[in-house]
């Protein structure tokens, strides 16, 4: 197994300051960076988030701002330590190291971004670092319930990209996510993105339409976050989610899979 450290950890003190939820189970946390991060961050790397008392967990970058030292993550409470983060009030200190994995830009000037439930954090980040416009940057974010949508068509939008929903309600597309894929023309776009849970991904690969090239943001576990531990080895592919991933192109992400 190829391990590499590119990370020594060092540990920023970060400081809540607003705790939204913008829809029935995410929430959008935004911290201040106490000491400044030696570079900004680029998508779609994600942090290690030391929460005290609780552990630390793999949260990808879903916001950022040099300028005034901000950090945004979208916390969906599923666990204990989710449960305690969206429950935390403003002012609350916790601790971070990264910027963690490879970051990937693609090229072009057409994207096609989809989203699944939480898998939406570095598809915001995406949005505002390469200024998208709704032109150049389409978001299709899929939920079960129109609850779950939510404000975040609103969030894609102040961020310049042009939101489409998918849920079993009232939304753009009237199904699952992937029913809306297939029904998407692909034309015209230069990459599509994908993010979200290792069941929706794994389903997609099936219908995927290889005519564009598609890029797979994965979720597996990850405890280091620095390529020590191993726990997030990639099997077949012969890598690691924390130092190669997160993102990966189509043949690999269907090697992770198969
Ligand atoms: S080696 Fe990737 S999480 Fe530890």
């Amino acid at each position: 197994m190829k391990t590499i450290l590119k990370h020594s950890i060092r540990y920023y003190s970060i400081k809540l300051l607003s705790n939204n939820k913008i829809s029935s189970n995410l929430y959008l946390l935004m911290f201040k960076t106490l000491d400044k991060p030696v570079t900004e961050p680029k998508p779609p790397q994600f942090i290690m988030l030391w929460v005290p008392g609780y552990e630390a967990i793999p949260m990808s970058v879903a916001g950022f701002n040099g300028e005034n030292n901000t950090l945004s993550i979208l916390v969906k409470p599923v666990g204990p330590t989710t449960k305690y983060l969206a429950s935390m009030s403003c002012g609350s200190y916790l601790g971070m190291y990264g910027f963690l994995g490879r970051e990937y830009i693609p090229p072009g000037n057409k994207f096609l971004f989809i989203a699944g439930g939480s898998g939406l954090a570095p598809i915001l980040y995406y949005l505002k670092y390469l200024g998208c416009t709704p032109h150049k940057c389409h978001v299709l974010f899929g939920c079960w319930r129109r609850g779950e949508i939510g404000d975040a068509p609103r969030l894609i939008s102040k961020l310049g990209g042009k939101p489409y929903t998918a849920c079993l309600g009232e939304c753009d597309y009237q199904g699952t996510i992937l029913d809306a894929y297939t029904r998407i023309n692909l034309e015209g776009y230069d990459a599509v993105i994908v993010s979200g849970p290792p069941e929706m991904i794994k389903n997609m690969l099936d219908k995927v339409n290889n005519t564009v090239n598609h890029y797979f943001i994965l979720e597996e576990t990850i405890k280091c976050g620095i390529g020590l531990c191993g726990k997030c080895s990639l099997g077949k592919l012969d890598k690691l989610l924390c130092i190669d991933g997160p993102l990966f192109n189509y043949e690999d992400t269907v090697r992770v899979y198969s």
